[in-house]
């Protein structure tokens, strides 16, 4: 059976972009394939450390399950849920591919050059933050990793990595599909990028500071609709899609499209030539605080003991699988 995998970090709450561009495409391709997949789904903890966490890093990861679980994950015995750090092989994986990947490589990482942009001295978890990420996918032979736009650099890596290594050594490692095969398994034209509310031209982050920039998972839904209503737009005398030159309200579009789970295609024929944003801004916002009450709700369901659990569960088939292929790659390099 092939792998779908993926993972959300666990630092804080998490936003509408985080939603729409992970855990919502995860949870729809869960339920469709878990029947003939195996599906990982794991909170990479290791990876939170590298910056700050907001509040207690073990509830969170209890709280980033939650929220796969209340977006309507059905879990069976196909699906696996971990936290990294339960499990050691990423860690000593993570080691031995840095020994397989390039500084060169890691330089030319976006996320590292922008996490780094500016800081007179930045952590080397930063630095190596997407060759754990390689060691994460790779363990378990993953075929599909469902992410945002943002991550898809580091998938191109772990393919790279993956190459490098088989090529020396056999064929240990399953590559990754390719950003192209990903995004058609994903069933969206292009990777999925949901822009700052304030300031269009950047993606919604949940380190941005401007409040009004980003809608929390944990928003009051009146408050999330207010940040819709006040965000960017165009002086354009009529609404359309274009993420080049319209990208504020291409954003709320997309965001109706992702929410209503209606094609974008639909919801753009819809509004476009119509010159009255303020009305396509109120359905957005009722759109995304109805979507919210909802969401808050089946979180407020959900008790501590169920997750853990599940992450118990999923550890103990977690640890198999990865000591196996780690086993191999230590065999390949003689350490065993
Ligand atoms: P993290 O926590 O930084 O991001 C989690 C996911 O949210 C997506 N995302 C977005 N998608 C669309 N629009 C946005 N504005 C937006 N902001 C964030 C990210 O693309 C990501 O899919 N490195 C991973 C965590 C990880 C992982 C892995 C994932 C560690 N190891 C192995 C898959 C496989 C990450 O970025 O997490």
């Amino acid at each position: 059976m092939k792998t779908i995998l993926t993972g959300i970090r666990s630092n804080s709450v998490l936003t509408l972009g985080n939603y729409l561009g992970a855990l919502l495409p995860m949870v729809r391709l869960s339920n469709e394939h878990s029947a003939n997949f195996n599906v990982n789904i794991f909170v990479p903890d290791l990876h939170s450390i590298i910056s700050d966490v907001d509040g207690d890093l073990q509830q969170n990861t209890i709280r980033t399950l939650k929220y796969y679980l209340a977006a309507g994950l059905d879990v069976n015995e196909n699906v696996h849920i971990y936290r990294q750090s339960r499990v050691p092989a990423h860690s000593e994986l993570c080691w031995i591919l840095n020994c397989v990947a390039t500084m060169g490589e890691l330089n030319r990482m976006t996320q590292y050059k922008e996490k780094s942009e500016g800081k007179s001295s930045c952590n080397v978890g930063i630095f190596d933050y997407p060759v754990l990420m390689a060691a994460d996918i790779l363990l378990y032979d993953a075929t599909y990793v469902p992410l945002g736009e943002d991550q898809f650099q580091h998938i191109e890596l772990t393919r790279d990595l993956a190459e490098r290594f088989n090529h020396k050594f056999g064929e240990i490692f399953t590559l990754p599909a390719t950003t192209r095969e990903q995004v058609a398994f994903m069933e969206v034209e292009e990777p999925i990028r949901i822009r700052d509310l304030v300031n269009p031209e950047k993606k919604m982050s949940k380190s941005t500071a401007a409040e009004n920039s980003k809608i929390m998972l944990d928003d009051e839904p009146f408050k999330a609709a207010k940040k819709i209503m006040s965000a960017t737009t165009d002086s354009f005398e009529d609404i359309q899609f274009n993420f080049e030159t319209r990208p504020g309200i291409s954003n709320l579009l997309y965001i109706d499209a992702l929410i209503t789970k209606t094609p974008l295609s639909e919801v753009v024929k819809k509004w476009q030539g119509i010159s009255r944003y303020g009305d396509l801004k109120k359905q957005v916002a009722n759109n995304v605080s109805e979507m919210l009450v909802d969401f808050q709700n089946r979180m407020a369901e959900i008790s501590d003991e169920d997750v853990l659990k599940l992450f118990e569960d999923g550890e103990k088939y977690a640890n198999e699988v990865a000591n196996a292929k780690l086993l191999e790659v230590q065999k390949a390099f003689s350490l065993r």
